[in-house]
């Protein structure tokens, strides 16, 4: 099979020829359709973002595609079946050793399962965890791109799920200009938030995100006056805010962050997804006296991914929304290049394998 491989930080995708992977017990083959290509890949793979990927490595997180051959022990997929393939892959025997399949591994007790499955999705065929493949049921080979929507989708419908969001609810998401957090606010309106604030700093993206997703949702610009910043997002809620779902990223000031945490109502919710490293410094007894739940959230349970495809066929949740840019496997390196120069909420960059 052919197959884009990352040989050394620093080098370009070689695209080269690689046996077949076949299935042992627990896991499943996968012709690959469509692979979605992150804004940051290009620095995963120049190795400035410090990811642990053992390398040589066949990247990808995940994807769309149809089984080509199951192991002995699958009792329900078979050969031809439309699938997502789930990137997160958690250890059977320690759940904090989880992985992400074709793009990294945090703890060294995980390097044996990150070996198995170092080799990911931007290759014909990949080898995939039984457990780590839903069916999405018949889809036309052509929409397959735009299915990889379900993986922009799925992150903030964790943050969503963790922190039980209910219809009516008022939402504030930090980072809406964001991939994540923009798809975060389509997600929200779908799970039947009231409404919405989306906050970030570039006031056009927030516009056309409210102009696109409708009057539940309420743009407030971040001009880095934090008290300025908080009696707009006030305004804008007009009413307590019962959950906030972060996805500043690793640049973003304390003053933005606490602007937008800080906003929570009395007994709300706050779930971090973003990447700030900037030190929290939250009051304690704010915290403690406001009754505030904070929380981390990484990724989204396996539950979650039946329900988004759910959401996806009712019409809940529009795949339409995301501007897409396909790309053959031979062209990765372009695809790379033109997912970080095209890293907007609405932009979904993907290799067709
Ligand atoms: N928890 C999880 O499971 C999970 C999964 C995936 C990703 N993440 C994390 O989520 C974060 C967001 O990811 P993404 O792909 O949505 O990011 P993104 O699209 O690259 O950026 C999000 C937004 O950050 C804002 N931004 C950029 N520089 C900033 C600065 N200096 N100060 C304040 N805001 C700034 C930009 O909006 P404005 O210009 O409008 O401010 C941008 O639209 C990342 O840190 C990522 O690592 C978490």
């Amino acid at each position: 099979m052919k197959a884009a491989v990352l040989n050394a930080f620093g080098q370009a995708l070689a695209i080269e020829t690689r046996p077949d992977p076949t299935p042992g017990p627990g896991s499943v083959v996968v012709d690959v359709a469509a692979a979605g290509v992150t804004g940051y890949a290009d620095r995963v793979f120049d190795g400035s973002r410090n990811y642990r990927l053992e390398l040589p490595a066949v990247p990808g997180p995940g994807g769309i595609g149809r089984v080509r051959a199951v192991g002995p022990d699958a009792t329900r997929l078979q050969p031809g079946d439309w699938v997502f393939c789930e990137p997160t892959i958690r250890a059977r025997d320690e759940v904090a050793d989880t992985i992400l399949q074709g793009w990294t591994y945090r703890t060294d007790a995980a390097l044996p399962l990150h070996l198995l499955y170092r080799d990911g999705s931007y290759a014909e065929q990949m080898m995939v965890p039984t457990e780590n493949v839903t069916r999405i049921g018949d889809i036309d080979p052509a929409d397959a791109g735009r299915w990889c929507g379900l993986s922009r989708l799925l992150v903030p419908y964790g943050g969503l799920w963790a922190g039980d969001l209910k219809p009516g609810e008022t939402l504030l998401v930090s980072g809406a200009t964001g991939g994540f957090g923009g798809a975060g606010v389509a997600v929200a309106l779908a799970m039947g938030a009231g409404r919405i604030v989306a906050t970030g700093r570039n006031a056009e993206t927030l516009a056309n995100l409210a102009a696109r997703l409708g009057p539940r949702v309420r743009p407030v610009a971040m001009t880095g006056d934090e008290a300025a910043d908080r009696q707009a997002i006030a305004d804008a809620a007009a009413s307590p805010i019962d959950m906030v779902l972060d996805f500043l990223p690793r640049e973003a000031s304390r003053t933005q962050l606490h602007a937008n945490l800080m906003a929570v109502r009395h007994g709300g919710r706050i779930m971090l997804m973003g990447g700030v490293r900037a030190e929290l410094g939250l009051d304690y007894n704010w915290l403690m006296h406001r009754e505030i739940t904070l929380r981390g959230v990484w990724m989204y349970p396996p539950e979650a991914v039946p329900r988004m495809v759910a959401m996806i066929r009712a019409s809940l949740i529009d795949l339409g929304q995301f501007d897409l840019a396909e790309f053959p496997l031979d062209d990765a390196n372009a695809a790379v290049a033109y997912a970080a120069a095209n890293a907007g909420p609405r932009q979904l960059t993907v290799l067709r394998p």
